[in-house]
């Protein structure tokens, strides 16, 4: 595979070329119980990572944890460190960002699908798509970010192939090209037959290695498991090779087409497959969207942006880290960069490197790395690093709450206290913050009901603030604009108890339900309705 790293488009590029070209950042997006954590571990397994594969089963365990938040924090020392997993492979450097299942389902799962490149689809072969796989999915599209699919558990009871490759088709509306292909179904899975190269891989021995399969007669297969019909799987590999879409690499980098390999990530059948896939043809660092320019992955000077706030254990340190996505040049242990939105220089000291072999052997990073930068609160999700730019990433989004509390304080004295504290947890990203124009106490948005409770552990200990939380007479947010600036002010004039002002005094229109909502777009001329913001 040493050949992929080197396919150079000229010959003679820069360090900072070659060390961007042999970067592959990505996320894996599945829903509960697909295997994303058992794949995740085998991954890094490849990586020979088999320390951090051991934490990340740690992790798998905590799932009951929802309501315990301290808990969860506790075992964030773990979190912390797997919330990006370096790891090399064959020449190539692997970031696979974090997104929590589970119950940890929230805003920060969207966001990290903003600092990646290329995505790894895990599914259920019993199951087909499920319904956080296809929200993932869909935020994926947004971004136009390639996805590679895995289809797992092919070791078990599985429902019909060519009906999953369906399902993905027109659920998803995204196009198939299987790349390996199951021989035998549940016990008698046998391994998967290489639909580019031929030659059978089988699953007892040789299924943890990449390279050639092993070139077995279909014939053979039949000394392996008598219960195998051998002149069906003739006939289905024959159909199968004939009449899948052929692989497109601009279909697939363009987000239409998902290359779509089986396994078992439990048996480490596959994954070999999976991660030969990731390094062939999923893309590198993509240039990124600026408001002022297009940044290229190569461009010499260091720019990053900030995607993801995680706090400290310690509620007696405010002290937290902010995950950023290098977007260009080389970022280095000690240099300074310039914070855009406040226009001041920040010493980059102490930046957290997450190499799974060795960590402390990394003190420079590439675009598609990613950081871990200590800070007391100067950093927000979505603010931009550079080495003396002024401009500003666009793309790391709010996403319209699916819950809307209002926050009730039990102790009336402390309602400043409680302003600047949620002001502190909108800009980490913990919550979103809606205050009324009304001076109706302020509402909470969420993407997830963790955040709730995060945010209520976090304001007692951080803060003393007991709070609870009621439901409040709106369920929704939208953020509203309009070109026609007098359309807008004439807008909120007319529906002044239903706006309310974002963390960045942005203007949002608040609604009961889905029907109020369509009620008043459709009567609302020229003002447009969002659900998604982008974060300046
Ligand atoms: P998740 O992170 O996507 O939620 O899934 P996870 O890897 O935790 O896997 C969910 C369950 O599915 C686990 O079983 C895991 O062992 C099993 N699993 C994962 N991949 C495969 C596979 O390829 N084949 C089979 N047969 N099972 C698989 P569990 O019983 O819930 O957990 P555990 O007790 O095994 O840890």
């Amino acid at each position: 595979m040493s050949d992929i790293a080197t396919t150079a488009e000229s010959p003679a590029r820069s360090p900072l070329a070659a060390e961007v070209s042999r970067r592959r950042t990505f996320a894996i997006i599945s829903h509960p119980d697909a295997g994303k954590t058992t794949l995740t571990e085998k991954l890094l397994l490849f990586g020979g990572a088999i320390n951090l594969a051991g934490q990340v089963k740690a992790k798998g365990e905590r799932r009951n944890t929802r309501s315990d938040w301290m808990k969860i924090e506790r075992e964030r020392g773990i979190s912390v460190v797997t919330s990006v997993m370096t790891f090399e492979f064959e020449g190539l450097v692997f970031n696979l960002l974090d997104t929590p299942g589970h119950e940890d389902f929230s805003e920060d799962t969207y966001r990290t699908l903003t600092a990646v490149d290329s995505a790894v689809m895990v599914i259920d072969a019993a199951k087909g798509i499920e319904a956080r796989t296809r929200k993932l999915f869909e935020v994926c599209r947004l971004r136009d970010i390639p996805i590679i699919t895995f289809i797992n558990k092919m070791d078990r009871e599985s429902r019909d192939v060519f009906e999953l490759l369906d399902e993905i088709e027109k659920t998803l509306a995204l196009d198939t090209t299987p790349m390996t292909w199951p021989v035998g179904r549940g016990r008698d899975f046998l391994g998967t037959y290489d639909v580019v190269d031929g030659g059978v891989r089988l699953l007892e021995g040789g299924g943890a290695k990449t390279g050639a399969a092993q070139q077995i007669e279909i014939a053979e297969l039949a000394k392996l498991n008598a219960n195998l019909d051998v002149s069906a799987v003739k006939d289905e590999l024959e159909l199968v090779t004939e009449a899948s879409k052929p692989f497109e690499l601009d279909a697939f980098r363009e987000g239409h087409l998902t290359p779509v390999y089986f396994g078992s990530a439990l048996r480490n059948f596959g994954v070999g497959d999976l991660l030969e896939g990731l390094g062939k043809f999923a893309p590198e660092p993509r240039a990124q969207e600026s408001d002022q320019r297009k940044v290229e992955a190569t461009d010499p000077r260091m720019s990053a942006f900030v995607f993801k706030i995680q706090a400290n254990m310690d509620p007696n340190h405010r002290d937290r880290i902010a995950f950023a996505r290098l977007c260009s040049g080389k970022l280095s242990r000690g240099m300074k960069a310039k914070l855009v939105r406040t226009g001041k220089s920040m010493p980059l000291s102490s930046p957290q490197f997450f190499f799974a072999q060795d960590r402390s052997v990394a003190d420079e990073a590439f675009a598609g790395d990613v950081v871990g930068i200590p800070n007391h609160g100067t950093l927000r999700i979505g603010d931009t690093l550079t080495e003396g730019e002024d401009f500003n990433f666009v793309g790391v989004p709010s996403f319209a709450p699916e819950i809307v509390r209002r926050v009730r304080l039990t102790d009336a004295m402390k309602a400043k206290k409680l302003k600047e504290a949620l002001q502190q947890m909108s800009e980490e990203g913990v919550v979103q913050v809606f205050r009324p124009r009304d001076g109706a106490p302020a509402l909470v948005g969420v993407v997830g009901a963790l955040q709730l409770d995060v945010l209520k552990a976090r304001l007692d200990a951080e803060y003393s603030l007991p709070v609870e939380f009621e439901v409040s007479e709106f369920q929704l947010a939208r953020w509203i604009s309009s070109e026609d600036r007098k359309k807008l002010d004439t807008f909120v004039a007319a529906n002044t108890s239903s706006i309310a002002d974002d963390v960045d005094g942005d203007p949002v229109y608040l609604a009961r339900n889905e029907f109020y909502l369509g009620y008043t777009r459709e009567r609302a001329e020229g003002i447009e309705f969002a659900n998604v913001k982008d974060v300046k």
